[in-house]
């Protein structure tokens, strides 16, 4: 796939590697990053070739510096640009891809960086990234998913502190938040990230995806619905 301006898109050895692609902005997440991620998102999900993806960002300082804040300010106001944000579900989009998604993540994750990150399944830092949400000091609430999927992942008393604070932690810290996985050295970081890829790869693509769906989709769950959705989906599996 190409003719993208703000992402690139590769494929390799059934990895597909998304590139957030505006350094000059921090690669700040803007409408057009919006269409071309809906549409790599779409081909990904498709695409058998496709087995686990790294979803990263291009240049030395950051992952994502959140929205794109010369969108807000071109808007009528920022809640009309919000909504025109919501024309595309590219958050519904992002969560409902079966494969395996590892966000590598390096210097600024911010506002809608950290909600792309948790709509990823593993995520690791580099030593050098500092999280933040700065939603709460621009008078609006995270629109990316974050208010749904932080507390899912971190638990509510993280989530609701730094939602409603907006304060910033370092890698380390987001690690003890339980926010990533891992911090690693910034020069080893696409290397872990591909490490981990290759050793989902060697196994069964379909018995990874089912694991994933199990989890995420049980998550929303009861305990004994998420038993029956195990059991359905491990019956599946067998049955193919
Ligand atoms: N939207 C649009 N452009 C952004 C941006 C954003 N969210 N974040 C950074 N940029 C741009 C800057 O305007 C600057 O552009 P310029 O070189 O044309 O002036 C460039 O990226 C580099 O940023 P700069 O501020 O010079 O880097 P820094 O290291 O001094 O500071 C930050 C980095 C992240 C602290 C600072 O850029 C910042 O606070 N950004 C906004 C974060 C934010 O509020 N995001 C919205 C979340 S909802």
């Amino acid at each position: 796939m190409s003719g993208f301006e703000v992402i690139i898109y590769q494929k390799r050895d059934g990895t597909g590697y998304v590139t957030l692609n505006r350094p000059e902005a921090l690669n700040a997440y803007n409408l057009r990053m919006r269409d071309e991620l809906y549409e790599v998102l779409g081909a990904i999900k498709d695409d058998p070739e496709v087995e686990v993806v790294i979803l990263k960002g291009a240049g030395e300082k950051a992952f994502c510096a959140g929205a794109d804040l010369t969108e807000f300010l071109t808007a009528p106001s920022p809640i009309i640009a919000r909504q025109v944000r919501w024309e595309r579900d590219i958050w519904g989009l992002f969560l409902s891809v079966d494969k395996p998604l590892i966000a590598a993540m390096h210097g600024y994750v911010l506002g809608s960086g950290i909600e792309m990150a948790l709509c990823c399944d593993i995520r690791l830092a580099s030593e050098d990234a500092r999280f933040g949400l700065p939603e709460p000091g621009l008078g609006i609430i995270p629109a990316a998913g974050g208010s749904q999927t932080l507390p899912r992942t971190i638990g509510r008393a993280g989530a609701l502190e730094l939602l409603m604070s907006g304060r910033w932690v370092t890698a380390e810290e987001a690690y003890r938040l339980k926010l990533v996985n891992r911090v690693v050295p910034r020069a080893g970081l696409l290397a872990e990230a591909e490490r981990l890829a290759g050793k989902i790869k060697t196994h069964n693509p379909l018995a990874v995806s089912y694991a994933k769906q199990a989890v995420t989709r049980g998550l929303d769950l009861g305990l004994e619905a998420g038993l029956k959705l195990e059991a359905r989906l491990g019956r599946r599996l067998l049955a193919l």
